[in-house]
């Protein structure tokens, strides 16, 4: 299918105008019933057709026996029935016109089931339609407040489309984006990916307005190649992060038996990455890290890293991480260490890193900070904060706010703020403003390297 084909489709999928539910249950706990649920609570502005032949009304919300007899376009159906009754609803949806189909059942591929799977592939061809799925736990699109899961409800909108092939791990990612403030423009439970994988999704997203970063979560792919290709290209416009898991040998085992894919030789997988742009995360909690950095801050104009600090120890840690991550510290130029000077003791180091040293007031930061975002050498900071009584860390927090906000040119900037409830309470202010904080000078190199690594695939630098 052509990509514009795709993304013509996929956009009845998370845009849809009328959604039903087939299996919407009565009682509360069920699958069908939740997902009902989460489509009302999260306020989805369509119209939600429960189907269900033993009941009248599910949630307040009249009950139709079959897809056949609601009125009007359905745009998504979201199949919750058990797997040997999913032909019969599929056939169904496709003589009502339906455009996509999410099947949440299991009990296909994933357990052998080839024959079944292939079946409901084979039907949803025939009618024209999409089929997300089967295996999954549904789909959320904050834009249109369309929450099609029984996963959490109360996903934070954002710009970050997060793509799980593993369920569990999904729905709990997803309540721990919550905990951790992470907007999302979207989540999708991929499961068995019968019909729409990984690659139809970059289509989509790559041209998805309200989508900066794609974020997977990968046990295998089907057709390597084409992922390649497409993300090759999507990779040149938005980031694309990968989490692909099964890298040991006991690893790739796992995913066997998990979703039944073949977790493939994980050498060949990282060349592949590298080679198509997309940035490679170990661990998921190192993929929001970047995916954080990358859908906040804009790209650099070059390679030239500054750290701003009043610790030495951190200072000297993110200098080290520099060295892993292949984030270039500027050679200060003799000037540049002059203007520096005024913000510091005599015993401060105007060197990179720039120590202001312990006694550093929030004017001091401030100072620096306008310095680094005005000079055009410094293409972007690592600003760190070890807590002290001479500042107040959400004092300190406005005044970068205030002068990152007010700089004339956007730079990307990372934040680590060592210390206690105050600092916490400072990064969370600070990531609200749109500046990304981590709890370790590590962390916050480790993502300013994916903004780079991306610039340069990108062409930015
Ligand atoms: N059309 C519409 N509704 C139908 C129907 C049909 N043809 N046939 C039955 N139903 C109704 C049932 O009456 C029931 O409603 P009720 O609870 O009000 O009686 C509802 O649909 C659900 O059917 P039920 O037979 O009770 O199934 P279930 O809810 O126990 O299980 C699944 C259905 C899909 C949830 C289950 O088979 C399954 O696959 N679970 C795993 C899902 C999963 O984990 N996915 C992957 C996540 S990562």
């Amino acid at each position: 299918m052509p990509s514009s084909e795709v993304v013509k489709q996929l956009e009845y999928l998370f845009k849809p105008e009328a959604v039903a539910v087939i299996g919407a249950s009565r009682k509360p706990k069920k699958i069908g019933y939740e997902i009902v649920r989460n489509l009302l609570e999260y306020e989805y502005q369509g119209k939600i057709y429960p189907v269900n032949p033993k009941a009248e009304e599910i949630l307040g919300l009249k009950c139709y026996k079959s897809i056949l007899d609601v009125p009007g376009r359905v745009d998504l159906a979201v199949i919750s029935v058990p797997a040997k009754l999913v032909p019969a609803v599929l056939k169904e949806c496709g003589e009502k016109g339906v455009k996509n189909v999410a099947v949440i059942s299991s009990g296909f591929g994933e357990i052998g089931n080839v024959e079944l799977e292939k079946e409901i592939v084979d039907i949803a061809r025939k009618y024209g339609m999409r089929l997300l799925g089967p295996n999954i736990f549904g789909l959320v699109y904050t834009p249109t407040r369309l929450n099609a899961s029984f996963g959490p409800r109360d996903v934070l909108p954002g710009n970050i489309a997060f793509l799980s092939q593993s369920g569990a791990l999904g729905i709990a990612l997803m309540g721990w984006t919550i905990l951790e403030g992470i907007g999302l423009s979207a989540v999708v439970s991929l499961g068995n990916k019968a019909d729409i994988d990984d690659a139809d999704l970059l289509e989509y997203f790559n041209a998805d307005p309200n989508t900066r970063v794609i974020l997977i979560y990968m046990e295998g792919i089907k057709d390597g190649r084409r992922f390649m290709d497409i993300a090759k290209k999507v990779s040149k416009n938005k980031p694309i992060i990968v989490i692909k898991a099964g890298r040991s040998e006991k690893g790739a085992k796992a995913v066997a038996s998990h979703t039944g894919s073949l977790a493939g030789s994980d050498v060949i997988y990282s060349v592949a990455f590298r080679q198509s742009g997309v940035l490679r995360a170990i661990s998921f909690e190192e993929a929001f890290d970047w995916a954080r950095a990358l859908s906040k801050l804009p790209p650099p104009k070059g390679e030239n890293a500054i750290i701003l600090t009043n610790g030495g120890g951190v200072g000297v840690l993110a200098t080290d991480a520099c060295e892993e991550y292949d984030v270039k510290l500027l050679d200060m130029p003799e000037d540049l260490m002059e203007a520096f000077r005024k913000y510091m003791p005599p015993f401060g180091s105007p060197k990179n890193p720039v120590d202001l040293t312990g006694q550093a007031s929030e004017e001091a930061y401030r100072g620096a900070f306008e310095e680094a975002l005005r000079d055009p050498r410094v293409h972007s900071v690592i600003l760190l904060y070890c807590e002290t009584i001479i500042t107040d860390p959400v004092l300190l927090a406005d005044v970068i706010i205030d002068a990152y906000h007010n700089a004339k040119e956007k730079k990307p900037v990372v934040v680590n703020f060592v210390g206690g409830e105050a600092s916490d309470k400072a990064m969370r202010k600070l990531e609200r403003e749109g500046i990304p904080t981590y709890p370790t000078p590590e962390r916050a190199v480790s993502a300013l390297a994916a903004v780079y690594r991306w610039a340069r695939y990108s062409g930015h630098i």
